[in-house]
């Protein structure tokens, strides 16, 4: 559950006292030392921008880590992680939704050291799910607590069902191109996140650059527009270059970081990888926090 930020004292108080219980409720799950999933989202405003490309070669470069990592599909309209990775699942989360399917059993082991939960259009009716349903679906989710690492790659814009998974995660990778339409959609998904109280970390990421040069004017313009008129710190996570490996390992449904592991886009990737095992990692927050956040308290 995540509370408005709103102007009235009684409220405000309310929302504290809220706060304070979810706090708490976290430090409880902490103590019973159960395992805490990092949740990282990867979403954009505008559509296209290599939301999927991302997720999936940031997951396997976690993967070449040690690390056990889900790469989950929740891009409602074009559901598309297996596609890149020439996978044809037979069943998705719809399965699971409907409760026609565990997630044990629609997850998927690759060949590459990640493991991927397909999303499916018929993904859209979380939103309306009912109570007991959605108890079921949380308990499923639930199942992922092994896991090290959760890559949830929302689609773009700001839905629903997008923003629900963006407040519940611990980080939010908006991800950008120095197109000055991304730019600008990046700054209104950032916008609505920030409208949040409890939102989650932002960091951004700029795809496509041709130099150095034009990932750090870009990512300094969102921070500072969003510094500015949000009061809203975003950080800077890094750029990937513009690559031709990228498209050519789309259609050879085998992600660059493996295809070609020495090119300008995984080294970019593996930077990125490096900046975010880097940055000290609390234990609080997690799966725990996700779900809750993603549902309420009746998870
Ligand atoms: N760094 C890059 N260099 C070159 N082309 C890229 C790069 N990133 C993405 N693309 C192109 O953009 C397309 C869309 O990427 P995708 O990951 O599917 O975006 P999204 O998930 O945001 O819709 C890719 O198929 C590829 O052709
Ligand atoms: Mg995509």
């Amino acid at each position: 559950m995540i509370y408005k930020a709103t102007t009235t004292n009684g409220v405000q108080k309310d929302q504290a006292e809220r706060l304070r219980l979810i706090m708490k409720n976290r430090n409880e799950t902490d103590r019973a030392g159960k395992s805490h999933p990092r949740i990282l989202t990867i979403s954009s405003g505008k559509g296209g921008v290599g939301k999927t490309n991302i997720a999936i070669n940031l997951g396997i470069a976690f993967a070449e880590e040690g690390k056990r990592v889900v790469v989950m599909d929740a891009d409602l309209g074009l559901a598309n992680v297996n596609v890149i990775l020439g996978i044809i699942p037979k069943f998705n989360l719809y399965h699971v939704i409907r409760k026609q399917k565990r997630i044990r059993d629609i997850i998927v082991d690759t060949q590459y050291g990640i493991q991927i939960i397909a999303g499916a259009s018929g993904f859209s009716q979380l939103a309306n799910l009912q109570d007991e349903d959605r108890a079921n679906f949380v308990d499923e989710l639930k199942s992922l607590a092994y896991a090290d690492i959760i890559i949830i790659d929302t689609g773009a814009g700001v839905s629903q069902n997008v923003l629900s998974f963006l407040r519940a995660a611990d980080e939010a990778i908006i991800v950008t191109t120095p197109e000055p339409t991304a730019i600008t959609d990046a700054y209104g998904i950032i916008k609505s996140i920030s409208s949040e109280v409890m939102g989650p970390n932002i960091k951004l990421v700029v795809n496509r650059v041709n130099s150095m040069m034009e990932g750090k004017k870009v990512a300094e313009r969102v921070i500072n527009i969003a510094g500015q008129f949000l009061n809203i710190k975003v950080d800077n996570l890094g750029f990937i270059f513009e690559d031709s490996v990228v498209p050519r390992a789309v259609i050879k449904q085998d992600p660059f970081i493996k295809s070609a592991p020495k090119s300008k886009a995984s080294e970019s990737i593996r930077h990125l990888k490096s900046r975010l095992l880097d940055i000290r990692y609390t234990e609080e927050g997690g799966l725990g926090r996700f779900l809750k956040n993603l549902f309420g308290s009746k998870g």
